[in-house]
């Protein structure tokens, strides 16, 4: 069994590291993408994971589209390799919509195939691939004036990729809030929003209807000051492993159904702190189209 993993853009080298750690041969790699022995595994710095590749022959552009319509519908090119080729054979398929997400939808549930050429006379294909957005990448209509900054984006990300969001009068909790843009995604859906930042909000966001602010540590608040909350947000900017005792003692508090928080990575990536929020029960480690050196762990949506 083949299985390809297509690294995030700029992070090949910390797939690598991930793939290596869980013991995955890779046996070539085109550019961003790693074609791997066995099948599938977890994987957060993969934009994309391929499953069960198939080598198809492509002595032709037609009959290489053909090979592929036989399969399924709808196929995104990955081409680092025989570029022109690719595109012509990407072209007799059909046109798969790229439209920017109009803010809050689910992801589309149409599968999405991938497919690269390995040589000009032979494709590698396969129907079946974690992201539902072509390699991986996915843009939003964005707000311009709304937001104090773009750092709402992968938070839509996030919950897009969740297929759930808050709904109007549910209670979140944002640690990190400030200057403002989660407060202002989270307010916008109509939930209440406690955003804890020593830094203060910008004042647009903090006048938002639904919005309170509490200027103090996020790692000095204890559940019990708090209560229940439905979804509890963190973007704080702090080591990994600090960002994981804080989500362990909020897990444990019992006062949290939904977690959404980032890993920032400061220098060299902790990849023994990434594994551990990979295993955490019922949550996904995920290095989104809008993240940096950072990756963003969230519920499951199955
Ligand atoms: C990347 S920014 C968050 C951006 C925010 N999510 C938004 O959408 O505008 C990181 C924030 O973490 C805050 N921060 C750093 N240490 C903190 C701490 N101990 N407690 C609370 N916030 C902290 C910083 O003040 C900064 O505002």
């Amino acid at each position: 069994m083949t299985t390809a993993y297509l690294a995030a853009e700029g992070f090949a080298d910390q797939l690598h590291e991930e793939l290596r750690r869980a013991g995955v041969v890779v046996r070539r790699q085109h550019e961003r993408l790693l074609i791997c022995e066995g099948a599938a595994v977890a994987s957060a710095w993969a934009a994309n994971i391929w499953h069960d590749c198939v080598e198809l022959p492509a002595a032709s552009i037609g009959g290489a589209a053909q090979a592929l319509r036989a399969i399924q519908r709808n196929w995104a090119m990955y081409a680092p390799l025989h570029h022109r080729r690719a595109s012509l054979i990407q072209e007799r398929l059909p046109h798969v919509s790229a439209k920017p997400i109009v803010f809050p939808a689910p992801a589309p549930v149409a599968p999405l195939g991938s497919w690269t050429l390995l040589a000009p006379d032979c494709l590698l294909a396969a129907a079946q691939c974690s992201s539902p957005f072509a390699n991986g990448e996915v843009a939003f209509v964005e707000d311009k004036t709304g937001p104090p900054n773009r750092a709402y984006l992968k938070l839509w990300e996030a919950l897009v990729r969740l297929r759930r969001w808050p709904v109007r009068g549910e209670c979140c909790l944002d640690l990190g809030a400030s200057p403002g843009g989660w407060t202002w995604a989270l307010a916008r859906l109509g939930a209440e929003v406690v955003a804890v930042d020593k830094a203060p909000l910008d004042p647009r966001v903090a006048a938002l209807p639904g919005v309170r602010w509490q200027g103090e540590s996020a790692f000095a608040l204890e559940p019990n000051s708090i209560g229940p909350v439905d979804w509890l947000f963190c973007d704080v900017v702090c080591y990994p492993s600090r960002l994981l005792r804080l989500v362990e003692k909020w897990r444990a508090s019992g006062f949290v159904k939904n977690i959404v928080c980032t890993l920032k990575f400061q220098g060299a990536t902790d990849h023994d702190t990434a594994a551990a929020f990979a295993a955490i029960p019922g949550a996904r480690l995920v290095h989104l189209h809008h993240n940096k050196h950072e990756l963003t762990f969230f519920p499951r949506s199955d």
